[in-house]
């Protein structure tokens, strides 16, 4: 049966940079041709896949990441350790692809700075991409 994640031990970043590739076979990038894949380990050792999904109406298009987190969010997975991401076209995933701004606020909300990101250049964490959050606190 098909749980929607995967159990995993001793999960290192290779695999997860495989599975985030892996994702991106399922892309629905229609209009960007872009394919984006992202493999979300979680504090549990669970590891939930996304990948951007288009629309005729451009801004209703969701990214990966955020699609690999609500899918964690909405099992009951809060707490999370990283997240691979690859994106490109025609299967070239050479280039590293960075997380956007509202993905990255997304990640903010749930994820400490330490949160790793690991992208085909390397391991960042999310303080790298994202030194000053917003917050509703004053
Ligand atoms: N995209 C993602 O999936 N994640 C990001 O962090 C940025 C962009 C997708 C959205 C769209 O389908 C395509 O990449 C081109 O912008």
């Amino acid at each position: 049966m098909d749980v929607g994640y995967m159990e995993c031990v001793n999960m290192n970043n290779e695999e997860l940079m495989r599975l985030a590739c892996e994702a991106a076979q399922n892309a629905y990038a229609r209009y960007s041709g872009f394919c984006v894949g992202a493999a979300l380990l979680t504090a549990d050792g669970r590891v939930y896949r996304g990948c951007n999904v288009e629309n005729s109406s451009y801004s209703l298009t969701m990214c990966a990441e955020r699609i690999a987190f609500f899918k964690a969010l909405s099992e009951g997975c809060t707490q999370f350790r990283a997240i691979a991401i690859v994106g490109g076209t025609e299967g070239n995933f050479s280039h590293p692809c960075c997380p956007c701004g509202a993905c990255l606020q997304v990640m903010s909300e749930f994820c400490d700075g330490d949160f790793s990101i690991i992208l085909s250049n390397g391991e960042f964490t999310l303080d790298d991409f994202l030194p000053m959050r917003f917050e509703l606190s004053c």
